[in-house]
């Protein structure tokens, strides 16, 4: 289990995240939505230890990562999958930014993981390649599956369907519904209408902060009776459950989800 404890974080102009307090449990979906610049990447690179000035106390199974920062174990707590790929590549191969976590923390590569994870995203003819020379659509796979090979306990996938095709789309939500069996998945994305079925908890940010955290049950059930104020779920989640709910006003949370995943298939 993940929690953040009044977390906060500052970019030198005074933008990021303020007092964010959440749980992220060991094995879930947890689906983080925002409008544009609400704080979800900086809060994932600061899980996920890229940005380490922060404020507050983010633990881990009730350890503090901060004791946890010698680098090889960092690696081990949350790796990430950042909203724009191409910034982290810069070795020859596919297969070198693959393996680049086990050489530098002189582990073992596990080549049964890889191997499942190059066979679910449709990456084991590009192992050669030049990261470069892939599509866009192969390097945002990539990006995804480097964050997959990484042993940690938790995974962040940033925007995991950002510039996925519909061809290319089925895999990745097959990817996270592997990755889910065995770790905590935490996924920001604008794509509700996908990641809602699939999710087990719901977070919202705003303006920096978390203004919504629960299981989806809890969720759905105080959004049914009217819970959350306009203001803190109406960037994302509202509109599209009330697109959903159009003439057909859903009595529960299994209606609901029905009704959800009925209209996730049509697509
Ligand atoms: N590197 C940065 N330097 C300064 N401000 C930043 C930087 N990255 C993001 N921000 C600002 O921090 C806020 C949160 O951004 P971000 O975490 O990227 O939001 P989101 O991922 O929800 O779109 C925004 O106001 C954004 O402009
Ligand atoms: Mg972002």
């Amino acid at each position: 289990m993940i929690t953040c404890e009044n977390v906060s974080y500052r970019y030198p102009n005074g933008q990021g995240i303020h007092s964010v307090n959440l749980t992220i449990p060991d094995r879930c979906v947890y689906l983080l939505a925002g409008m544009n610049g609400s704080g979800k990447s900086t809060l994932l690179k600061v899980l996920a230890g890229g940005l380490k000035e922060y404020d507050g106390t983010i633990t881990m199974n009730g350890e503090d990562v901060r004791q946890l920062r010698t680098k090889q174990k960092r690696l081990f707590t949350i790796s990430l999958s950042p909203q724009q790929p191409e910034k982290q590549f810069s070795l020859p191969t596919v297969k070198d930014e693959l393996r680049f976590t086990a050489k530098v923390t002189k582990k073992p590569v596990d080549t049964e993981l890889e191997s499942h994870i190059l066979n679910l995203l449709q990456l084991r003819s590009y192992l050669d390649v030049s990261p470069f020379d892939l599509p866009p659509v192969k390097r945002k796979l990539l990006s995804l599956a480097i964050a997959a090979v990484i042993p940690a306990p938790f995974i962040a996938l940033d925007e995991p369907t950002a510039g996925i095709d519909r061809e290319h789309k089925p895999l990745v939500l097959q990817f996270i519904r592997f990755l889910f069996i065995h770790k905590g998945v935490i996924v920001v994305s604008h794509d509700i209408d996908t990641f809602l079925p699939l999710s087990t908890h719901i977070g919202i940010m705003s303006e920096g902060k978390i203004t919504v955290s629960t299981d989806k049950r809890t969720f759905l059930n105080k959004y049914l009776e009217g819970h959350y104020g306009a203001e803190l779920t109406r960037p994302f989640i509202i509109p599209r459950l009330a697109n959903l709910l159009v003439n057909q006003p859903a009595g529960s949370v299994d209606e609901l989800a029905a009704i959800i995943n009925k209209n996730n298939e049509n697509k």
